[in-house]
């Protein structure tokens, strides 16, 4: 059986996780309860954080759901006050919401352009803003961005999602100099192809398990507890000297 660390310095912690109601972030929110943080988390969709608050009360705290579209900056300000009201200042910033749509340049309108934008990398970036008012009030404080290898292998047919992905670690390193001093950690979290229920249902074809096996490293697939646990590493003191930094969970791909 796999087993799996557990971090004291997170117990306690409040966390907030963006897009925690399915996908990777729906593990990331179940992985910090296990480890007995307060979670809040965002999404749009009711009866699937219900499903996640479900599974992640059966191993630690049961986690906060704020509903929030990530592209409404004032909704994000608001989804803030609340997890500050109900469970305390921020400790954790994990930004994990992300709209992977697929699109061909000639078909980008301005406006898809800016909604895309708006989710991959304006959500993050106020994000991070609101959090790092808390923890720098409290003097430490962690905040994950989660990239992506989609622009480092030249995938095709998201040229929006992968530019600002790629913006993820510029994002990073520019707020890791800013904050640094004040001791708040920042780092992007890199995720391979992670076998995630809509990964599955949409593009992982005979084709797309084809490209794993010739591209991975290791056999095997990536599923999301595997971008959590090192969500998990990346927010309890264990690294606490490290920042700016990109760690790449992509079974050896790039
Ligand atoms: N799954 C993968 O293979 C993979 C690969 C590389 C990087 N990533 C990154 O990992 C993170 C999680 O990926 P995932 O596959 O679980 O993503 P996903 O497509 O399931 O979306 C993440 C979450 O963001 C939410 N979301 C999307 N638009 C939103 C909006 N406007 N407002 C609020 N929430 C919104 C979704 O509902 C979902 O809960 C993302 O940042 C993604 O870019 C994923």
């Amino acid at each position: 059986m796999t087993q799996f660390a557990t971090y004291p310095s997170l117990a306690g912690k409040v966390v907030f996780i963006t897009g925690g109601s399915s996908g990777i972030g729906a593990d990331i929110v179940t992985a910090f309860a296990r480890q007995g943080a307060l979670v809040a988390f965002t999404g749009r969709n009711a009866a699937s954080a219900e499903s996640v608050i479900t599974a992640a009360s059966s191993k630690g705290p049961t986690p906060l759901f704020l509903p929030c579209d990530m592209t409404d900056v004032n909704a994000i300000r608001a989804a803030f006050d609340t997890a500050r009201q109900q469970l305390g200042s921020i400790d954790i910033l994990i930004n994990n919401a992300a709209n992977d749509d697929r699109h061909q340049l000639e078909d980008v309108t301005l406006e898809y352009f800016d909604n895309m934008v708006a989710i991959n990398l304006r959500a993050g970036f106020f994000a991070a803003q609101c959090a790092a008012s808390d923890m720098a009030k409290s003097g430490n404080g962690v905040i994950v961005n989660l990239s992506s290898v989609s622009w480092k292998i030249k995938g095709a047919g998201y040229p929006v999602y992968e530019t600002c992905k790629s913006a993820a670690i510029g994002l990073t390193r520019a707020l890791a100099k800013d904050l640094g001093k004040q001791g708040i950690r920042v780092n992007t979290l890199t995720p391979g192809w992670v076998m995630t229920e809509k990964q599955l249902r949409l593009w992982v074809d005979a084709a797309g398990e084809k490209m794993l096996d010739d591209n991975q490293c290791l056999n095997g697939r990536l599923v999301g507890e595997d971008i959590a646990n090192m969500a998990l590493f990346l927010a309890a003191e264990d690294s606490r000297m490290i920042t700016a930094q990109e760690f790449v969970v992509d079974a050896g791909w790039t």
